[in-house]
């Protein structure tokens, strides 16, 4: 079904040098056709928190579903799969397919709104670093969207990537591999469009490699948490999450996140399919 021809032609190679010591090369292609270096056009944007926030709601909801496979856990800006692994087998690899936010305006909630779809290593149990990326779609008050595409290794600035192209709906994939606890290598496609970039990344924040996770995130910008969207389902397709060993623990035993907003109102599901698919569904 995800018969999607991959063609990760190495089409150029330039250096990149952000503030402070992270530095990165990044290289692009379309179909096997060189991407200039320049059109992939990196926008540093300041970083804000991404944590895993706990619940703000002293009583969680009643889990009707005694049946669902993993533990479920809510967050204030988190919705997805958070899978933890041990020092003793750290997570070197996170990877999914999942289709870029498609959103509707929530009702009564004032200005655009906002859901953004990523897939990481850290962040949840960790809290020095987390590697990750994926896409942001904002919807307009008049209905109309637009999605753009970046990666962050966090604190650190995120760059938006102008020069892949997405739009909602569309299926990407995220790889990321910690190469080390203060390298990596971030790989993000439009699957549909036939886009590949990839990020080589030196002299990160110190990743303690033992989370990975997929994630619809309710995030903030310079002015607080923004306003979290309606969305059509969001699938993750062929997730997994490869450990030192070699072994891919997938979702299987990951907690289930829930997103429950500033009210308690959980507005985000998440449901297991099996190990390597779940299903996020907006309430
Ligand atoms: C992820 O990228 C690495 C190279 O960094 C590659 O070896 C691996 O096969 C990729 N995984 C998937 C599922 O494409
Ligand atoms: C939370 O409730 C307040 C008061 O009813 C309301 O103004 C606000 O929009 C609600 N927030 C969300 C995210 O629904």
């Amino acid at each position: 079904m995800w018969s999607f021809v991959c063609e990760f032609l190495v089409a150029s190679l330039v250096a990149w040098s952000a503030a402070a010591e992270l530095s990165f090369v990044a290289e692009g292609s379309q179909r096997g056709k060189k991407v200039d270096i320049k059109e992939l056009d990196f926008q540093a944007i300041p970083p804000r928190r991404h944590w895993q926030e706990g619940s703000r709601s002293r009583s969680h909801p009643h889990v009707k579903d005694a049946s669902k496979r993993a533990d479920i856990s809510y967050s204030g800006n988190w919705c997805g799969a958070s899978q933890h692994s041990t020092s003793a087998d750290q997570i070197v690899n996170a990877f999914s397919y999942f289709t870029a936010p498609d959103l509707q305006l929530r009702p009564g909630i004032p200005g655009a709104q906002y859901a953004a779809a990523w897939v990481g290593i850290d962040g949840a149990a960790c809290k020095s670093a987390l590697l990750q990326a994926g896409v942001t779609t904002v919807v307009n008050t008049n209905g109309g969207q637009s999605a753009s595409a970046w990666w962050q290794w966090y604190p650190e600035a995120s760059y938006s990537i102008k020069g892949l192209p997405v739009k909602p709906g569309e299926w990407m994939t995220v790889n990321i591999t910690a190469t080390s606890a203060t390298s990596g290598k971030v790989i993000i496609t439009n699957a549909q469009q036939g886009y590949s970039v990839a990020i080589t990344v030196s002299n990160g924040p110190k990743l303690c490699r033992v989370d990975a996770e997929w994630i619809v995130e309710d995030f903030y910008d310079a002015k607080g948490q923004v306003a979290f969207a309606s969305f059509s389902d969001v699938w993750f397709v062929d997730a997994a999450a490869t450990t030192v060993k070699g072994k891919n623990i997938g979702i299987d035993g990951a907690a289930m996140v829930h997103l429950q907003n500033e009210n308690g109102t959980v507005v985000c599901e998440a449901e297991a399919y099996d190990n390597s698919n779940f299903v996020l569904t907006s309430k």
